[in-house]
């Protein structure tokens, strides 16, 4: 299970004007034609200016150096004040499409479908946000599926303040491309977002899919009513981009009046998480000949490297079980 559809934003991000998007270095623009959304490199094949800082004219993007005009497919349609024939000029063109409210590309040649999450379609209401985080996809997407940073980094918003603890038991499975991890015993946690949330809940899954999607479901008795999505990319050395999708079934009420208290919260935790990460990165930076310490409660980590690295994590051969204090 690989995704090789990257959602590179949200689609209510691209109007009129066009959106740079940079994915693994490589800088892209989107924009909509009458015929959808096109996505090419972001740069002019003439003086190589970002063709981003353009505009888009009867569906063609024109370039703010010179104003030459490229079509949806990359082919240069015009060069303003050229008499005679247009000689023929192209900029590379990529995949891209709008699925699910995002907005996703690829480089892959044989690409699928995206991957839209747990909990997606008809019936579902979904919130959507994009961050950046001054870090490594390897941290940020372990400090998603690490449930034990809530006690502190969230106290409060995401766990109540009373330093309860719970015996968990966890179980770790995984395959080619993906780890996944199943809490069971976990009660509903008391911060403000589980209890506006949630009801009565089962167990929770969290779970990697590369190259950068970590996901967050939790269950009730009759399946999902909460997940969230995370779409994440190195967009530079040090930063990671990503778009997050909350998700639930609309019949469980995840309607206008609780999204609007539960957004606001749950932007709270993502902007404590993307603190502790960014202070994080920069101490690494200043000591990077020190390698980090893991203990034995950073369950996911391992999988995620050997997943990062091209390699079938180990719980995919032999699934693990731990039992922690949560
Ligand atoms: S650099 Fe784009 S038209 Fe000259
Ligand atoms: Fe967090």
């Amino acid at each position: 299970m690989v995704s090789k559809w990257i959602a590179v934003g949200r689609a209510s991000a691209l109007g009129r004007r066009p959106l740079p998007v940079t994915l693994d270095g490589l800088p892209m623009v989107l924009f909509r034609t009458p015929a959808g959304v096109r996505a090419l490199t972001d740069r002019c094949p003439h003086r190589s200016a970002p063709l981003s800082g353009g505009r888009v004219v009867d569906g063609d993007i024109e370039c703010p150096y010179h104003g030459w005009r490229f079509d949806g497919n990359g082919r240069c349609r015009a060069m303003p004040g050229l008499i005679g024939e247009l000689p023929r000029a192209f900029v590379p063109s990529h995949q891209v499409l709008e699925r699910d409210g995002l907005l996703f590309v690829t480089t892959a040649k044989d690409p699928g479908t995206p991957y839209v999450g747990a909990l997606s379609g008809p019936g579902t209401a979904a919130l959507r946000l994009e961050n950046r985080v001054t870090s490594t996809l390897a941290e940020v997407a372990e400090n998603i599926l690490d449930a034990t940073h809530t006690h502190f980094t969230h106290k409060g918003v995401l766990r109540g303040l009373s330093p309860r603890r719970h015996t968990v038991e966890v179980s770790v499975t995984g395959g080619d491309g993906w780890v996944e991890a199943r809490y069971v015993g976990e009660p509903r946690q008391e911060g403000l977002v589980s209890r506006l949330l949630e009801g009565e809940r089962a167990d929770s899954i969290g779970r990697f899919i590369a190259p950068g999607i970590v996901e967050l479901e939790f269950r009730g008795p009759r399946g999902p009513h909460l997940v969230t999505t995370f779409h994440l990319r190195q967009a530079e050395p040090d930063t990671v981009r990503g778009v997050a999708v909350l998700s639930g079934p609309s019949r469980l009420g995840l309607g206008y009046l609780k999204a609007a208290l539960f957004f606001p919260l749950f932007r709270l935790a993502v902007d404590q998480d993307q603190r502790i990460l960014s202070a994080a990165h920069r101490r690494r930076q200043q000591f990077a000949d020190i390698r980090q310490m893991s203990g034995p409660l950073d369950i996911m980590r391992p999988h995620i490297d050997a997943i990062l690295a091209g390699r079938r994590p180990s719980v995919a051969d032999t699934p693990a079980r731990h039992l922690i204090s949560l």
